[in-house]
C-alpha cells in the first residue's frame, strides 16, 4: 500500500477493510470512507481548516456528560436526528408521526390521575389537553402510558431552571378501557436550543437562529405497540417553519380552541399507535 495518490487513496483505504467479517459493518465503514473522501475531495480543506474541524469535534466531545449531549445536539441541528427518525418510523396513513425526543426527557415523571394538572407552581393551568390513544383500526388502546413534558412560560424546562419545582410540567397518565386521556397544563413557550457550546458557535457562525417553536412532548408506550415519541406544536407559532432541529410536521400542529370562560383553552388530539413488529 505504498505511493497512494489522490486518485487511489479511497480504494486503498477501502481495501484495508476487505477482511471485515460483519457484512453490515463492512457496508457501513465502506460508505463512511467513500463519503468522507468524497467530502474531502470536494472541499479540499487546507490544514488550518482540517485542524479547526478536529478542534470542533474535540470540543463537542468535551461538552458531553450524563446531563449534556452536544453530539446529539449536533446531529439535531444538522437534521440527522430527524432523518434517522423518519427512516425508522415510516408511518401508515392515520398513524401519528414522530418528532424529536430532545435532551429534556426525564424518567420517572409522577403518575397522575386523569384530568390532573402537571403544573406544580402558581402558573394557571389554563390549557386542557385531551384525546385518545388508538390502534390502526381506530380501536382504543387501554393501558397506554402517556408521558408528557414541556417548558414553563419562561421557555425553560424544570431541569434547566432551579426556580421551578422538581418534575414541574411533567406527568404520566395511563389510559383506561376507552383509550382516552386528559390533563391540564399551561401553554408551552418557544425556546432556544443550548448555545453555550460548539454547536451554538456553529449556528452563530452560519447565521442560523437557535429557536424551536413551542411544543408539548409525548412518549406513549403500550404493550404490543411500538413506542411513539412525538410532540404537538401550536398554530401561529413564529418558528413553525424554521425549527432549528427540523421537528415540525403539519400533522402535529394543533390550534387551541377557547374552552369555557376565563381565557381557558383546549386541545384535542388522538394518537395512533403502530403494532410492534
Ligand atoms: C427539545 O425539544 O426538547 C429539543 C430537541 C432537540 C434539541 C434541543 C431540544
Ligand atoms: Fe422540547
Amino acid at each position: 500500500m505504498r505511493n497512494v495518490s489522490e486518485a487511489t487513496v479511497t480504494e486503498a483505504v477501502t481495501e484495508k477493510f476487505a477482511g471485515c467479517d460483519s457484512p453490515r459493518l463492512k457496508q457501513i465503514i465502506g460508505a463512511l470512507v467513500r463519503h468522507l473522501h468524497a467530502f474531502v475531495r470536494e472541499i479540499e480543506p487546507n490544514e488550518a481548516e482540517w485542524f479547526a474541524a478536529i478542534k470542533f469535534l474535540t470540543e463537542t466531545g468535551h461538552m458531553c456528560d450524563d446531563k449534556r449531549q452536544e453530539f446529539v445536539l449536533l446531529s439535531d441541528v444538522l437534521g440527522v436526528s430527524t432523518f434517522v427518525e423518519l427512516i425508522n418510523n415510516r408511518k401508515e396513513a392515520g398513524m401519528t408521526e414522530t418528532s424529536v425526543l430532545g435532551p429534556f426527557f426525564v424518567e420517572g415523571a409522577p403518575a397522575l390521575p386523569m384530568g390532573a394538572s402537571i403544573v406544580q407552581d402558581a402558573t394557571p393551568a389554563d390549557l386542557l389537553v385531551e384525546g385518545m390513544v388508538h390502534d390502526k383500526d381506530g380501536k382504543p388502546v387501554a393501558g397506554a402510558v402517556l408521558d408528557a413534558w414541556q417548558t414553563a412560560p419562561n421557555g425553560k424546562y424544570d431541569v434547566q431552571d432551579p426556580s421551578q419545582p422538581e418534575m414541574n410540567l411533567r406527568g404520566r397518565f395511563t389510559t383506561g378501557a376507552d383509550g382516552t386521556f386528559s390533563f391540564r397544563t399551561c401553554l408551552p413557550k418557544e425556546y432556544p436550543v443550548p448555545t453555550d457550546g460548539p454547536v451554538g458557535a456553529l449556528l452563530r457562525a452560519t447565521g442560523r437562529h437557535p429557536w424551536r417553536p413551542a411544543h408539548l412532548h409525548f412518549m406513549i408506550e403500550a404493550p404490543g405497540f411500538k413506542k411513539l415519541i412525538t410532540a404537538l406544536y401550536f398554530e401561529g407559532d413564529q418558528y413553525l417553519d424554521s425549527d432549528t432541529v427540523f421537528g415540525v410536521k403539519d400533522s402535529l400542529v394543533v390550534a387551541p380552541a377557547a374552552h369555557g370562560d376565563e381565557g381557558n383553552s383546549r386541545i384535542s388530539y388522538s394518537f395512533g399507535l403502530e403494532r410492534a413488529a
